[in-house]
């Protein structure tokens, strides 16, 4: 197989990369990410040899036709992933979401491209109290995020239903492991505590989130690129619910910090309390997780701690800026 994957210089696609080259060395990679600040050359870089690089954006019509020629299958991690930012300015969201899936899905008609994957989230079915979201819910977003990643979901679902392309979707929940930009709760947590600086908390810190490994949502989608049926979406949950609260005690726990670091912010407005979703779908193809919430973490922290190489350059260049607009404080 030859695959195109967008988006695959940032924290979820570089590890699919991985995942997809380790299981079948001989498929063929072409990576298009636009390297925004979110994408980075080094998380290819033990796979740099063995993959094509492109750098440009899903919504250049003329990269992306040239990117895509002869290829077996398209999956689209391209995206604007962080809620809070979307929050503050939206149009990139728009932009890449909405536009720039509309630009791919009509590239992969003109080429006849035979299998296209949507990565997708469990945002785009809102909050739910009790119970999980099964792939029949209503989407029913709530922030400029996850409305323009259901307004790619549906330009999917419009190409399957009008040109009959071989499309699926999958939905996940909330991912963490290594390589994660340090905006996200896990990241920013570890890299706060090993510093010693506060731990902001939205709200009361009582929101459920569904965590996922990032290798185990990579499995998933290669597995739904092969096996799933064309026109469907996939749910794909993790195999643990926590409150945030619980997620940032047991950082410092495992940090070695006590919990004066602690802080309660200002909540995130429209913040969704919980997401939950029924896997059943994609665990009847086989999928099930490996990595319970417990042992992910600790591997998480402990890749953190060996891996300032990566981090370092990070919490001292744009990230610091956005930190200190964000969060009206400057970072230790
Ligand atoms: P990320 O921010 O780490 O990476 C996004 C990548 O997309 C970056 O490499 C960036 O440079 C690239 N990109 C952004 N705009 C682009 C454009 N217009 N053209 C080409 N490349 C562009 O994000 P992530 O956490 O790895 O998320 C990947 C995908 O998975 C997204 O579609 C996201 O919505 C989805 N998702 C994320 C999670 C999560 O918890 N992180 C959970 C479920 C689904
Ligand atoms: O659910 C899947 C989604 O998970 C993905 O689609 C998104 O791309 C991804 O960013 C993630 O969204 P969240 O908003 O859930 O992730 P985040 O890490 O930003 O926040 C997790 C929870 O922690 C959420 O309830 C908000 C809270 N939070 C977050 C930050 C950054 C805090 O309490 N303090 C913080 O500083």
């Amino acid at each position: 197989m030859r695959l195109l994957v967008t988006g695959a210089a940032g924290f979820i696609g570089s590890t699919y990369v991985r995942t997809v080259l380790e299981e079948r060395p001989d498929d063929e990679i072409v990576v298009l990410d636009k390297l925004t600040y979110a994408g980075r050359r080094e998380n290819l870089e033990e796979v740099a040899d063995r993959i094509e690089f492109v750098e440009g954006a899903i919504e250049d019509r003329e990269t992306v036709l040239e990117a895509m020629e002869g290829c077996d299958a398209v999956v689209n991690f391209a995206a604007e992933s962080h809620v809070d930012r979307s929050i503050s300015d939206q149009y990139a969201f728009v932009h890449t979401h909405v536009l720039g899936t509309s630009v791919l899905l009509d590239a992969t008609r003109h080429h006849g491209v035979a299998r296209y994957l949507q990565v997708s989230t469990d945002e785009v079915y809102g909050s739910i109290e009790e119970g999980s979201f099964t792939e029949r819910s209503p989407l029913n977003p709530s922030s400029p995020y996850s409305a323009t990643k259901a307004a790619g979901d549906l330009l999917v679902s419009a190409h399957v239903h009008t040109y009959g392309l071989e499309a699926v979707i999958c939905r996940g929940s909330n991912n963490y492991g290594p390589r994660q930009y340090p905006e996200k709760l896990i990241p920013l947590c570890i890299l706060n505590a090993m510093a010693g600086d506060h731990l902001p908390v939205y709200g009361d810190g009582r929101q459920v989130r569904n965590w996922l490994y990032v290798e185990d949502f990579a499995r998933a989608i290669d597995l739904v690129l092969r096996e799933g049926t064309p026109g469907e979406a996939y749910n794909v949950g993790g195999p643990d619910e926590e409150e945030n609260i619980e997620v940032v005690r047991r950082i410092l726990e495992l940090t070695g910090r006590d919990e004066s670091l602690i802080e309660h912010v200002t909540d995130r407005p429209g913040h969704d309390r919980r997401y939950s979703l029924s896997s059943d779908k994609v665990r009847a193809l086989g999928w099930e997780p490996r990595v319970r919430f417990a042992e992910g973490l600790e591997r998480t922290v402990e890749w953190y701690r060996d891996n300032e190489w990566w981090w370092g350059p990070i919490r001292s260049g744009e990230y610091r800026e956005y930190y200190e607009r964000h969060y009206g404080r400057s970072l230790g």
